[in-house]
């Protein structure tokens, strides 16, 4: 099977600064997004976790083509979509559907429901023949009432606000599906209900979904492969499972022991990490974990780690990867 959505060495740039200092010094800029490379085939989860500010709605922007100044590749169902025509580009959003980290108040308080779930037709100028029918489709399939076509978004719940906006992302049967943040502000029952949908009819649709969550419950029961990044960079992908099970970057076992059990004994091994985010402006030597590893030695501080493959198809970039007992190897 080949991979619908194909990401190599992506790099998101932002021009930083401005005021005085601009005008008499070269322009700076950060690297939002630092050379990410990874795949996603048809009918599958990839999530996307890592501490706030570490370049996951810029990448997710990037891969639908909305990103500014990016380079690299990004291959989508055969299309290149950073060198994209001017069709190729509207085709491509049909097929890449956005749900954006602020889902809920872009919907148009002005608009009944119906008329939120028709825009995407409009917009691309496919009005179904019986929109009324297309409409109630739409309500079905994300599990709501018929009746709540005419209604507006102030007077639906989180939750059914939320499953208006996946409606309208899938208005026009995209392949694939990257949701930023979908369940952010729900209740957690509430939260399960959204997810499973996004589950549902990932399955049901053949969709690829690129999921961004804070919320690591989230990931290890949807999604089949999760990336960790850091500061612009992967510096762990593979199978969620495996990576909950054994994670072999600190920052891995860091993010993940900071999640919320109930296990007193997973309590007891928690990592702490310790100290800020590093700027961007002035991205650390070596290993750019370094400075908040548990585990630092000197090698960390002054060599690149290179990326290390497992034989399950792992990635990470560590100097001394954590072995099966929690430990640094090497
Ligand atoms: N439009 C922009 N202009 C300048 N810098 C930006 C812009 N958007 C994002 N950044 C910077 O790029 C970096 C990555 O931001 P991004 O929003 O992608 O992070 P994130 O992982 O999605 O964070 P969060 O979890 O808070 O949503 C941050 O340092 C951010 O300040
Ligand atoms: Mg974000």
């Amino acid at each position: 099977m080949t991979d619908l959505l194909s990401v190599r060495d992506l790099v998101s740039r932002f021009p930083v600064g401005g005021g005085l200092g601009s005008l008499f010094s070269a322009k700076q800029y950060i690297e939002a997004v630092a050379g990410v490379s990874f795949d996603l085939e048809a009918g599958q989860t990839l999530a996307l976790v890592g501490e706030s500010g570490s370049g996951k709605t810029t990448l997710a922007r990037a891969i639908a083509g909305l990103g500014e100044d990016v380079s690299g590749d990004v291959m989508f169902d055969g299309r290149d979509v950073l060198n994209l025509a001017g069709s190729d580009r509207k085709a491509l959003r049909r097929e890449v559907a956005m749900i954006f980290q602020d889902a809920v108040s872009s919907l148009s308080p002005r608009f009944t429901v119906r008329a939120l779930l028709l825009e995407p037709f409009q917009i691309h100028d496919m009005m179904p023949d019986d929109p009324d029918a297309e409409v109630d489709r739409m309500l079905s399939l994300v599990g709501l009432p018929v009746t709540m076509a005419d209604r507006r978004p102030h007077e639906l719940s989180g939750g059914q606000a939320r499953r208006v906006g996946v409606a309208r992302a899938l208005a026009l049967k995209p392949k694939l599906v990257i949701a930023d943040e979908p369940t952010a502000g729900l209740d957690v029952s509430v939260q399960g209900e959204v997810l499973n949908l996004l589950n549902d009819l990932r399955e049901k649709l053949d969709l690829a979904l690129l999921v961004i969550t804070h919320n690591l419950n989230i990931v290890r029961h949807v999604a089949d492969y999760m990336a960790i990044m850091y500061l612009g960079r992967v510096v762990e992908i593979g199978d969620t499972q495996r990576i909950f099970d054994e994670p072999r970057h600190p920052y891995t076992a860091a993010l993940l022991s900071a999640n919320p059990t109930t296990d007193a004994d997973a309590a007891e091994q928690r990592i702490r990490l310790e100290g800020e985010v590093p700027s961007l402006l002035d991205r650390p030597s070596g290993c750019e974990f370094h400075g908040r590893c548990p585990f630092v030695r000197d090698k960390c501080r002054e060599v690149v780690p290179e990326v290390s493959t497992t034989q399950a198809g792992r990635r990470f970039t560590c100097h001394f990867p954590l072995g099966p007992d929690g430990a640094p190897t090497g």
